[in-house]
């Protein structure tokens, strides 16, 4: 497993987490209780910070990075990610904030200074630009993205079940390692 510091900060969460062993943390990255990193994630918390929530997932091939702080701009974009987010295959995320029960779908890629509201889905291969701010309840797709319509009760409830459903295979793979 390639866990890295960087100007002497380490990657840091506790034993409840899944990272797989062949992706590669950074520096500046916290990861909260039962979340899961899969294959191939590269995520670099070098020139700002990456925050990452509880029971969130992180999914094959995803890339995690984040801006600078600038004259313009002290803050920088730190990238942070909420709890029970489910973020599909090879998406990319950087120096965005995103709330709590979303999904990303596979491909997307998301800019910096987007907000995402809680309780939305993201479709795959979206594309959202910097300093878009997606509204609570609303799935978007598109390149670049649009609100293309609510989300349904069942899609609602489902963004939880997503969170839930990786938290047990990664509890899974964790038993499959301790073997
Ligand atoms: C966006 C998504 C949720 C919509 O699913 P859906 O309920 O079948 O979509 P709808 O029936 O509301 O589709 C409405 C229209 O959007 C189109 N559409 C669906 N997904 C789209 C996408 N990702 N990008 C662009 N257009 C899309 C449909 O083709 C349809 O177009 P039409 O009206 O011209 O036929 C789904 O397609 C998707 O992208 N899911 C992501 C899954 C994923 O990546 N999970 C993470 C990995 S496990």
């Amino acid at each position: 497993m390639a866990i890295r510091s960087y100007k002497g900060i380490t990657p840091a969460f506790n034993e409840s987490v899944y990272v797989d062993e062949s992706s590669v943390l950074v520096g500046d990255i916290t990861i909260g209780d039962d979340s899961s990193v899969w294959p191939l994630v590269a995520a670099r918390g070098d020139v700002n910070h990456i925050r990452i929530g509880q029971r969130t997932n992180i999914q094959d091939g995803s890339v995690l990075h984040l801006s600078r702080a600038t004259k313009n701009n002290p803050d920088g974009y730190p990238l942070i990610i909420g709890d029970d987010v489910t973020v599909g295959h090879k998406v990319m995320l950087h120096g965005c904030v995103l709330g709590n029960r979303i999904l990303v779908g596979m491909g997307a890629i998301i800019m910096d200074n987007v907000i995402v509201e809680d309780e939305v889905i993201i479709g795959g291969g979206a594309l959202v630009p910097p300093n878009k701010r997606l509204e609570s309840g609303f799935l978007y797709v598109g390149s670049p993205a649009k609100q293309a319509r609510p989300l349904t009760e069942q899609e609602l409830s489902f963004l939880k079940v997503s969170a839930d459903n990786y938290v047990q295979l990664k509890d899974e793979y964790l038993a499959e390692d301790a073997s």
